[in-house]
Formats: structure tokens, C-alpha cells, sequence
């Protein structure tokens, strides 16, 4: 079953509870994106916002860290109510210790990687996650274009978590609709990650449900 995850990098700020509302019954997970404006070329929001949706959500929250030194703040997604917590593979300098204490602070662990950082390189650590996140845009902004070799990207993953025979998810993020959402469960994504295909949509829960 795929999971639909709406990012709320997209929803409307001067009234996201109603956004969070809207999709609430709809959505699987909520997609939380937080930029340091080192890491990625913009600053997205932090703990107050996060603690602010999780004080209405009704499905977990999925953190996405787009920051350097993630390790420092583990604890501190945790308090504020994420359930899944993402960092970037080339943000951390010992990926599999901040697995451990995501996991420790009873979180699902995971690890994102860029367009441009080889599939192969989630291999070494694939047995300490729970999901990995392969980002089909550049992490930083939202409204960016699809990028195809995302496809192959998928299966690269999803052979290799089948060949072990580990349980492992895969999340997508980045210009997912409506229009590849088939075709990336076919690659094998369990997670798909959407932000202005829900909220720019005239219904979001149809755009939901078009997706699953
Ligand atoms: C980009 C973020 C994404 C983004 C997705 O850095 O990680 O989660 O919000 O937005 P769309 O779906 O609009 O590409
Ligand atoms: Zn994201």
C-alpha cells in the first residue's frame, strides 16, 4: 500500500490549521521540510511550527532535515512530536550513529540523498533504516520539476533491499502528482512526498486520491 505524505512546505502558512485539517483524513503521513539555509539555499521553519502541527495531526509526522550537523537536534524533533526523521547522507559525519539515536529516541530512522549522490551509497546503510528518502528534485525549494532518472534510482534501491531481504521503505520527494505516482510504485516507492500537486490543487483530497 502507498503511502501519500503532503509536504507542508506548501501549505498556507497564515492558515495552516485549516490546511492541516483539510488533509488530515486524506493524507498517511504529514511531510515536514526543515531547511538551515547552509545545507540548501533556503530556510524553511522549526520547532514551534512543528510542534503546532502535531498539536492537530491525526498521522504521523515524517521530518525531512535538510541541515548540517543533524545529530544536534535528534532529541529535539523527537519532543516536538516527529515520528520519522530523515537527514541528508553527506549532512552527517557518522550516519550510522545518527541512525542509532533517531531510532533510541523512538523514531523511524532514514536517510535522504540528492539527485546527484549515487544510489549505491544508501547500500552500507540500509539495514539500519527504516525508509530511505531519494529525493527526484534538488532538496531545497518546492514547484521544481521531476527529474526521470529517479526511476531507476528506485529499482537501484529496491533490488538491493529485496536481495538482502531487509525491511527497508522507500520514500520519493520532489515533483511528485497525480501524473507519476504509478509509475514510482512500480519502481517500488512506498512513500510518496507531495507538496504543491496537493496543496495547488482545487481539492487536495482528490488530489490525494489520485495519487493512492
Ligand atoms: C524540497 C522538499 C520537498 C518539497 C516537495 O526540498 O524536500 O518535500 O516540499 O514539494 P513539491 O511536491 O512541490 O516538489
Ligand atoms: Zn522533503
Amino acid at each position: 500500500m502507498t503511502q501519500i505524505a503532503p509536504s507542508m512546505l506548501s501549505a498556507d502558512f497564515l492558515h495552516l490549521e485549516k490546511d492541516v485539517r483539510l488533509v488530515n483524513g486524506h493524507a498517511d503521513l504529514f511531510h515536514l521540510d526543515i531547511m538551515d539555509g547552509v545545507f540548501v539555499p533556503n530556510i524553511s521553519y522549526g520547532f514551534p511550527v512543528v510542534r503546532a502541527i502535531a498539536s492537530i495531526a491525526r498521522k504521523p509526522l515524517d521530518a525531512h532535515l535538510m541541515i548540517v550537523s543533524p545529530e544536534k537536534y535528534i532529541e529535539r524533533f523527537a519532543e516536538a512530536g516527529a515520528s520519522m526523521l530523515s537527514f541528508h547522507l553527506n549532512a552527517s559525519e557518522d550516519p550510522s550513529a545518527a541512525l542509532g539515536m533517531i531510532r533510541k529516541c523512538g523514531m523511524k530512522a532514514g536517510i535522504a540523498i540528492n539527485p546527484d549522490i549515487p544510489a549505491e551509497s544508501l547500500f552500507p546503510y540500509l539495514s539500519e533504516c527504516d525508509f530511505v528518502l531519494i529525493m527526484s528534485v534538488f532538496a531545497g525549494f518546492g514547484g521544481q520539476k521531476f527529474i526521470e532518472t529517479t526511476y531507476s534510482r528506485i529499482e537501484t534501491v529496491r533490488n538491493e533491499i529485496r536481495s538482502r531481504g531487509l525491511d527497508c521503505l522507500i520514500e520519493v520527494d520532489g515533483g511528485v502528482s497525480g501524473k507519476n505516482a504509478a509509475a514510482l510504485k512500480s519502481a517500488g516507492a512506498d512513500i510518496l512526498v507531495a507538496g504543491s500537486a496537493v496543496f495547488g490543487a482545487d481539492d487536495p483530497a482528490a488530489a490525494i486520491a489520485s495519487m493512492r
